[in-house]
């Protein structure tokens, strides 16, 4: 189908269920969702002209995986996002059956994307073709003509070839691109080019069973290459890796390796991956190095082959998380959310030193579905202690964020939080004398970071409206709130 007839018809469609997805209480308010169907990877975030662009992969015909699109918001502030017109539409052979993930460069004051042209014939086969579009105003891209700028892949791996994350370095561009090797194992390779145009391969950056990783998966997709406090950073999603114990619990993963990178054979030698987020749905992060020197990221706060959300009944699924910086503290990724969310606080509510004892701590116009918190923990001699979010009156719907002295874990229990996908996530972190934790809490969403950064939950949750209860607990003991802060958002 031609572009415009492509453009279209996903116009049609954001218009015609407009009115049923805004019905929707779960409809997100300081969040990037699709206007309709199913949003994925955060593509081509990056920061031009003091502008953040973010493009994500949009499938607006259904809320399951289909014929991608590259959707378009931009931002002066990672806050406020703008709907923009549709970046990438499926319009030619080698993208036919979707526009896949990929990244933004800015080559010399051209708005550049590379991306996957994804295609699959009758019998299932796939095809896999890198390719570029250009934009001088930051809002209609122009497919080069050159398209596709790389014909499948290398010798040795399969057409699970995909991702490309691109970036200069002295006068030479690098991309990763995220594969599996004829042997099913899951690979990251390097490329370098002096024109973005011909590429060449440098070597493996890391993957399963090659620099000590061992058996990691079968395919690693949406790598990301970057320094971070003079290290390289590598991150990378595996599939297909065990649940050990608290790790790897999710569907898919996405973590990262902290080492260095030898541009001349493209290996990083590393340390062990380390997962991102420990909550629930959180994949495919992209990062950006914006004007002010931070790298920041977002992600899908989504996860392959999870579609049963309940915003389905409305025609939409998933959404971004809220932009994180990152930095790297004794070769650990610390992530806090950008500065600027702080310019969403509202209606300020401030308590301190309370008790928390055996039974639970209400307190006044400490309540909300759309708010941040922040709350400092001291602990006596309680076992456990925690927060309920979302409850109902009657306390069957509750979400629940503990830390048990015992073991040092935060747990993140969603078996009571409504509607939608249920369980228990937890993490180990550093014991410490105060317990800190700064959550964020939207109409259908709830992201933890514990510690300043040190760890970090993201998870949907589906409670009714009427669910706004907090309340404070401890188990078996003592605990001192030293301080605690709410605003609403
Ligand atoms: C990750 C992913 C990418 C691919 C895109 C397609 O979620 O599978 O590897 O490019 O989604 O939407």
């Amino acid at each position: 189908m031609k572009n415009q007839e492509l453009m279209e018809k996903a116009y049609n469609r954001i218009a015609e269920m407009k009115e049923l997805v805004e019905q929707d209480y779960h409809r997100l308010k300081f969040h990037v969702m699709p206007p309709v169907g199913l949003l994925n990877d955060p593509n081509g975030l990056i920061n031009i002209d003091g502008t953040y662009h973010l493009f994500y992969q949009f499938h607006p015909f259904n809320t399951t995986h289909g014929l991608k699109y590259w959707g378009h918001v931009e931002s002066k502030d990672l806050i406020n996002w703008r709907q923009l017109p549709i970046a990438l539409a499926p319009s030619e052979w080698y993208e036919k059956n979707g526009c896949y993930s990929g990244s933004a460069i800015n080559n010399e004051g051209i708005f550049t994307l590379l991306y996957t042209g994804n295609v699959k014939d009758l019998n299932g086969n796939r095809e896999t073709y890198q390719c570029i579009a250009m934009s001088h105003d930051g809002v209609n891209f122009i497919k080069d003509i050159n398209n596709p700028i790389m014909n499948n892949q290398p010798e040795g791996y399969t057409r699970h070839f995909r991702d490309p994350k691109v970036w200069k370095k002295d006068d030479t561009w690098y991309m990763v691109i995220g594969t599996q090797t004829t042997e099913e194992e899951g690979r990251v390779l390097l490329f370098k080019s002096l024109n973005l145009q011909q590429w060449n391969l440098v070597g493996e950056v890391t993957g399963t069973n090659i620099n000590g990783v061992g058996e990691f998966g079968y395919m690693w997709e949406c790598p990301d290459l970057f320094m971070l406090g003079g290290k390289d950073v590598l991150i990378a999603c595996p599939q297909g890796v065990e649940p050990i114990d608290d790790l790897y619990n999710n569907r898919y993963q996405a973590g990262y390796f902290v080492g260095k990178l030898n541009y001349e054979t493209g290996q990083l030698r590393h340390d062990e991956f380390i997962e991102l987020d420990r909550g629930f749905e959180f994949y495919a992060p992209q990062t950006t190095l914006d004007e002010k020197g931070r790298r920041i990221l977002i992600a899908w706060m989504g996860l392959p082959e999870e579609e049963d959300h309940p915003t389905v009944e409305y025609g939409w699924i998933h959404a971004m998380t809220i932009p994180r910086e990152l930095m790297l503290v004794d070769d650990k990724i610390i992530q806090k959310p950008v500065e600027e969310m702080k310019q969403l606080r509202r209606n300020p509510v401030v308590y301190e030193e309370l008790i928390v004892q055996d039974k639970e701590l209400v307190l006044d116009n400490i309540k909300g579905d759309v708010l941040e918190l922040e709350v400092e923990f001291e602990n006596i001699d309680a076992l456990e202690f925690g927060i309920l979010l979302r409850c109902s009156e009657d306390r069957k719907e509750k979400t629940i964020l503990s830390y048990n002295v015992d073991t040092n874990k935060v747990e993140l229990n969603r078996n009571f939080s409504g509607k939608g996908y249920r369980g228990i996530r937890r993490c180990f972190v550093n014991r410490k004398k105060i317990i800190k934790f700064n959550i964020f809490v939207d109409t259908s969403s709830i992201e933890v970071f514990v510690n300043d950064g040190e760890e970090v939950f993201t998870s949907r949750i589906y409670p009714d409206k009427d669910s706004t209860g907090i309340s404070f607990f401890a188990v078996n003991g003592c605990t001192i709130i030293k301080k605690l802060q709410k605003w609403n958002l």
